[in-house]
């Protein structure tokens, strides 16, 4: 049993969930994630990645959108509450070493995973240039944390409503072309995002790493849902990843593959099997948020 310590609404759909997972919180690495259960009967199997953890206090940090049953589910939790079921940390830690100049990118909840990856990157003795974007203002997260690291920040928003009004890829783009040199970069976001990320830094033949957490079911390797073609090869994100090299992921299959999955999650979200005290589907697993 994990304890729920403190819940804050960022925005409309996104929450930041404190709770207790003392082993989790010591081992985990950047990049790793979580498998969180909201009830151990039915209950889906939600991945989640570590936003932050406290190895002395012995807890880990989630942030998380409600895109789906299980997520609402988890954001309807509160302090004292107890989530049954957390297992991790999972997947393979971001590779961090002293690149030189790192420019993190992070859009919308992406924000999230990636702020560890900025501390561990500066922590490294990495000049670390962070970009963040969301739609509009009030989406925007993590701008403080990511300013006690960042050696430079840059918020954009799409509709100008906060920082700069551009697409993440702008700034990215700019760092590349510039100096210092960039020496790694690395992006997190919705796939789309991501891909133009890549098609950014392939100008100056940028490396970049993307995490691929969004398309992940059960994170264990078993479901096939995760599965990714990297460079030409059948790869799967929660044992193989999260992290790829950009320039390999077919972003195009993935985000195909991901729309096969909106219909059944409406369905499991229908207001019928969470609000009139039905019994759920006993339904095969979804994805959701990171
Ligand atoms: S999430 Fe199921 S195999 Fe990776």
């Amino acid at each position: 049993m994990n304890k729920v310590l403190s819940k804050k609404q960022l925005s409309e759909e996104v929450y930041e969930m404190v709770v207790e997972a003392p082993l989790i919180a010591k081992a985990r690495k950047a990049g790793q994630f979580i498998i969180v259960q909201t009830d151990l009967d039915w209950g889906e199997r939600i991945p989640l990645t570590i936003a932050d953890a406290d190895a002395r206090a012995g807890t880990l940090t989630m942030v998380f959108q409600t895109v789906g049953a299980s997520t609402h589910k988890l954001a309807r939790k509160n302090p004292g509450d107890c989530l049954p079921a957390i297992l991790g940390p999972l997947g393979n830690p971001t590779h961090i070493e002293k690149f030189g100049h790192v420019v993190c990118v992070g859009g919308g909840i992406g924000v999230a995973p990636l702020y560890p990856i900025v501390q561990a990157m500066k922590e490294a003795g990495n000049r670390v240039s962070v970009v963040i974007g969301a739609r509009t203002r009030d989406l925007v997260i993590f701008e403080d944390r990511m300013r006690e690291f960042a050696d430079e920040l840059t918020v954009v928003t799409d509709d100008g409503s906060y920082g700069r009004k551009a697409l993440v890829t702008e700034p990215l783009k700019e760092y590349c072309a510039g100096e210092p040199r960039v020496d790694m970069s690395v992006a997190i976001g919705p796939p789309i995002m991501m891909k133009f990320c890549v098609k950014a830094a392939a100008e100056t033949n940028t490396p970049i790493m993307v995490s691929l957490n969004t398309i992940m079911i059960d994170g264990t390797g078993m479901c096939g849902g995760c599965r990714v073609t990297i460079g030409g090869e059948t790869k799967f994100v929660c044992v193989d990843g999260p992290e790829f090299d950009g320039y390999k992921v077919d972003f195009e299959n993935m985000m195909t593959r991901m729309k096969a999955f909106r219909g059944r999650e409406d369905q499991d979200h229908h207001k019928c099997h969470l609000d009139l005290g039905l019994p759920p589907h006993p339904a095969p697993a979804s994805p959701a948020a990171k």
